[in-house]
Parts: C-alpha cells; sequence; structure tokens
C-alpha cells in the first residue's frame, strides 16, 4: 500500500515577517486560492492513496491549527512531535510508525509548503516513483531543472546508469545540501545539476536500513518504541524519544550519504516558495522587473526588480531602489538586497533573542 508522510513541522523562518513561529507559511493561503498551503498538499494525496493512509508530522504547538485545517484527518494520523529537530527525526518516527501498520508500505515523504502547477503531472510522477521503489531497494527523489543557483535548495548530480525497468529514473553520483553561492552557481552553469524537490518515494524496508546505516542512534531510538506506536503508549514514548534525538535535516543526515539514491528528473510547475525570491520568480512582474503587492499601494519612480509585499492599507513609495526585497506583515517592516535574503533566516534568530 501506498502512505504519504506530510511534514509540517517547519518554521519556514526566511519568509518572515509574514510567515511567524505562530503561524508558518504551510498554514497560509498565501495566493488567496481559498485553500492553505498543507490543504492543497493534502488533497493532491488524495489522488494517489485512500485518506486514511496520509499522515502529517508536525510540532504539538501546530496539532490544532492541523486539526482544524484538516479535519478529516483521525488523531492517529498526526503525530505531534515534542521539540523541532529538523527532518530526520520527523521521517525516521513516521516511516517506524507507518512499518507496525504495514511492513510492507511504499511511502512518499512531502513537504506542506510548495505549490505545484500541474496536478496530473504530478501525480504520474509519483506513480512512477511508486512502481520503482516497490521493486528496487533504493530512495528517489524528485528532481527539477534549476532556474538561478539559489543556495536554500539542494542540488542533485546525475549520471546516465538507470534503474533497470525504468528509463527514466537515474543513479544519484552526488547531492550537496544548501551549497554556497559560488558553488550553486557552478552546478547551474553545469547543466547537469537538478535541485532536490524535497519530494522522496521509498518503501519502509529501504527507508529503514538507510537509518540503520546512517543514523544509527537515531534509528534505534525510534525502532525501540515500535511495539508502542498506535497505541496509547505512543505519547510518552515520543515524548522521551526526541530529547535524545540529533537536529538533523533528512538532506544532510541521508540522502547526501547513500549510495542508493535515485533521482527522476520532474516537471510540474515546482515552487518551494522558500524564499521571497521564489515568490519574486513566479509573480507577475512589470517591464522593469518590479513585482509588487497590492499594486495601487504603492508608488515606484525610478525603480526595477524589487520585489514589495505590503498590507493593503499602506502606502509605499520607493525611489531609485533596485534589487530590493520589501515587506512588511504584522506590524514589521523588512528591507533587505535581493540577493542577501538567505540571511533573512539569521535575522529572525536575533530578532528572537532581542524583543
Ligand atoms: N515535522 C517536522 N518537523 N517538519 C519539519 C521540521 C521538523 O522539525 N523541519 C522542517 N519541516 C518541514 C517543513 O515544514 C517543510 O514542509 C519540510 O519539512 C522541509 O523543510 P524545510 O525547512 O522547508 O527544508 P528546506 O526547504 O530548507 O530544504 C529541503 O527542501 C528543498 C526543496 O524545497 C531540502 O530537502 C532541500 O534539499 C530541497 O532542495
Ligand atoms: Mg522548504
Amino acid at each position: 500500500d501506498n502512505f504519504v508522510l506530510i511534514m509540517a513541522g517547519g518554521v519556514g523562518s526566511r519568509f518572515w515577517p509574514v510567515s511567524r513561529i505562530e503561524h508558518p507559511k504551510q498554514f497560509i493561503d498565501f495566493f488567496g486560492v481559498g485553500k492553505t498551503l498543507i490543504q492543497s498538499t493534502y488533497d493532491r494525496f488524495l489522488k494517489i492513496c485512500p485518506p486514511e493512509n496520509i499522515f502529517v508530522v508536525t510540532n504539538e504547538i501546530y496539532t490544532d491549527i492541523v486539526k482544524k485545517q484538516l479535519p478529516e484527518l483521525s488523531d492517529n494520523q498526526i503525530l505531534a512531535e515534542p521539540i523541532m529537530r529538523n527532518t530526520a527525526p520527523c521521517i525516521a518516527y513516521g516511516s517506524m510508525k507507518i512499518a507496525e501498520i504495514n511492513p510492507n508500505a511504499t511511502i512518499i515523504v512531502a513537504p506542506s509548503d510548495h505549490t505545484i502547477a500541474n496536478l496530473e503531472r504530478f501525480v504520474g510522477a509519483i506513480e512512477e516513483a511508486l512502481k520503482a521503489a516497490r521493486e528496487n531497494h533504493c530512495l528517489i527523489t524528485l528532481g527539477i531543472k534549476p532556474t538561478r543557483p539559489d543556495t536554500g535548495y539542494g542540488y542533485i548530480q546525475f549520471i546516465e546508469n538507470t534503474l533497470p525497468a525504468d528509463d527514466r529514473i537515474h543513479k544519484v553520483k552526488l547531492i550537496t545540501e544548501k551549497p554556497n553561492l559560488e558553488l550553486a552557481k557552478s552546478f547551474v552553469q553545469s547543466g547537469d545539476f537538478l535541485w532536490n524537490a524535497g519530494i522522496f518515494v521509498w518503501s519502509v524496508n529501504a527507508i529503514s536500513d538507510a537509518f540503520s546505516t546512517h543514523l544509527p542512534e537515531m534509528y534505534d531510538i525510534f525502532h525501540l518504541g515500535a511495539s508502542s506506536y498506535n497505541t496509547p503508549e505512543e505519547k510518552d514514548f515520543i515524548a522521551n524519544a526526541y530529547t535524545q534525538c540529533t537536529n538533523i535535516s533528512i538532506d544532510f543526515a541521508i540522502m547526501e550519504k547513500a549510495d542508493n539514491v535515485y533521482v527522476l528528473p520532474t516537471d510540474f510547475g515546482w515552487s518551494d516558495l522558500g524564499t521571497w525570491a521564489s515568490i519574486y520568480d513566479m509573480a507577475d512582474k512589470d517591464y522593469v522587473g518590479n513585482a509588487v503587492m497590492p499594486s495601487e499601494q504603492v508608488m515606484m519612480f525610478n525603480s526595477s526588480n524589487c520585489m514589495v509585499n505590503v498590507p493593503e492599507d499602506k502606502l509605499v513609495i520607493l525611489q531609485g531602489l533596485h534589487d530590493y526585497i520589501v515587506v512588511e506583515s504584522n506590524n514589521t517592516l523588512l528591507i533587505c538586497p535581493r540577493t542577501e535574503e538567505q540571511s533573512v533566516k539569521q535575522i529572525v534568530a536575533d530578532v528572537k533573542s532581542n524583543f
């Protein structure tokens, strides 16, 4: 059977000040489509598996928001993490819980904060990867053709070799998670790297083996509690288990290291919405490259390539500003060169410790 693990416990700090700890971006209806990002994610997977096979892993501070936004989920389908430890523990926990339900399951691990424009192609790619993951002991990730040297992504270099039964799924030679700008530029220029979409497909067996090889301590922590999963004892076990986990992403902990990683190059209008640059890329721009929301309230003079996002009741005037992000939300104003937007993450950390 196919299962889905939606990861929804991140704080989306590079999107600040619109996305905040109390209300991260996966719970926001970013484009005013009537659905939040996590609701759209859930709906996409209804095309792939029965609703009872969709699980959401989130921090316990967000379980109420998840219940409200996805009332279809039973309590057992919402995995609450007591502390934030990034995506490796989230996936270890989720996979081992699913293994207790079905040890032969194939799992799709998906972020909760992406947009996908072409649903049909997305479903096609996922089904292709699921079939391959059932037949091969490997870790499959979806790859996207890069359009800019974004340092917030993982970069995947693949080789000609493919899986025996699917000549579109290539063996991965190298994954570099969040490279520096210089490296990112050379990856994009070389033309043979893909972005890691952060959407993974594998069997319960393949991911368990990967944890036991590359993160044996974490494997042991979650494996030890297996008999409590899907029972009333699970919560107590997990409360203790997380205190022993290192804070690390699946990308650094496993995808960079494992030697059975494969990539399916895809094209379904994917966007991570990880940063203001990704919104800028997708947004409508005027002839000098300004992306402005809402446009009636912003007056621009001799300004170009700016990303402006302000509340509707704000009058904003820009004079002689080029390549800047100007964002206001929650009474907080951020002005930052577009080239330095990755540092927003650090700024948020500083702001939090000072205010
Ligand atoms: N449950 C849980 N717990 N979820 C988490 C946690 C956590 O501690 N931390 C992050 N998440 C969720 C986020 O909410 C998001 O949906 C997903 O996991 C990925 O985390 P991000 O923090 O957004 O990762 P990233 O964007 O920096 O990098 C990943 O995605 C990129 C593509 O979007 C990596 O996989 C990159 O390699 C990839 O290119
Ligand atoms: Mg992300």
